[in-house]
């Protein structure tokens, strides 16, 4: 498994623990963020780990700011991606579950660096269920490519 990891200058520390906690795990990640404690602006990041994760260069991302949402909503501007971020492993397991999400984030100011293990080790070990969650997805999906949505019409 490959894995893009990406960063803003509040979540370096917890970034690279995750790193680490990960590569032990055999998987490889590819860290597109910041090592530098000058300020980074965080779209850069959220944008550089949702091209790999789209182009299929990666199998998924995680992504780490101060509260995990500027970087989620970055992501979120880049087509084919769910990114979602949450503070408990409960979220991050539903939501590949219901909703194929492809990136998690999280904040570095919000969760400490063993809540954040458990949220990507629950994300990572979850599997989407499709079935009815399929429908919903595409929905999302309508509304990214059309700016529209058939079904609020009706
Ligand atoms: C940086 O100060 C902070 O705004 C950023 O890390 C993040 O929390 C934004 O959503």
């Amino acid at each position: 498994m490959r894995i893009a990891i990406g960063n803003d200058h509040v979540a370096i520390d917890m970034k690279n623990e995750i790193k680490n906690y990960l590569a032990g795990q055999g998987i490889e990640v590819i860290d597109v963020g910041t090592n530098s404690p000058e300020r980074f602006n965080y779209p850069i990041s959220g944008y550089k780990v949702a091209k790999l994760v789209t182009s299929g260069e990666v199998d998924c991302g995680v992504l780490i700011c101060g509260t995990g949402v500027g970087i989620s909503l970055a992501a979120n501007k880049v087509h084919g991606i769910r990114a979602c971020v949450c503070s408990d492993p409960y979220t991050a397991r539903l939501s590949k579950q219901h909703n194929n999400t492809n990136i998690i984030a999280f904040g570095a100011r919000v969760v400490g660096i063993e809540t954040a293990k458990m949220i990507v080790d629950e994300w990572l070990n979850a599997t989407y269920e499709g079935g009815r969650h399929q429908n919903r997805i595409d929905m999302i999906a309508e509304i990214e490519q059309t700016q529209d949505l058939k079904a609020a019409e009706e």
